[in-house]
């Protein structure tokens, strides 16, 4: 069966199961290894993706359901070449240990500081709850986070 999927604004053909795991599509099929497939059972955020502009778990979508929806993976966001500010937060936070965590992480993140730029701590803490990080003890990814607005307080 032929699945054409728009990801990251391109329509992108897949040849297999409709039942396919949107993360096994991405990673397998479209060579977009950004989402990791860690739990594959919807609790740790790793595969996140956008669909729709809602952050997913991607190891729960298959294919045939993500059909007619957009779909932005950790590839699609920003500038291509160049870190968005998060990423760039997140970076300098040294929140990036093993890496498994991260897209995900800014998958969710993103379209929430979209939403409400200037979050409280226990605001941050809500949004990622879904996110799972082994590494940080996520202390480092709110302060990366709140370190954004304070940067922008200084430049107004
Ligand atoms: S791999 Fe999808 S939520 Fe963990
Ligand atoms: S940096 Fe390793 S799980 Fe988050």
């Amino acid at each position: 069966m032929t699945l054409y999927l728009n990801i990251n604004g391109e329509d992108r053909a897949f040849h297999g199961d409709a039942m396919t795991p949107l993360v096994d599509v991405l990673r397998e099929g479209m060579l977009l290894t950004g989402a990791k497939a860690v739990c594959r059972e919807g609790f740790c955020g790793a595969c996140t993706v956008q669909v729709d502009g809602i952050p997913m778990p991607s190891c729960l979508l298959p294919a045939g359901l993500a059909v007619g929806r957009a779909i932005v993976s950790i590839e699609g966001i920003g500038e291509e070449g160049e870190l968005t500010p998060l990423q760039r937060a997140l970076e300098d936070h040294d929140v990036v240990q093993c890496g498994m965590c991260f897209p995900g992480m800014v998958m969710t993140l993103t379209p929430f500081l979209a939403a409400n730029p200037n979050p409280s701590r226990d605001e941050i803490k809500q949004a990622m709850v879904g996110n799972i990080c082994r590494c940080t003890g996520y202390e480092r990814i709110i302060d990366a986070v709140l370190s954004m607005q304070a940067q922008k307080e200084t430049a107004a």
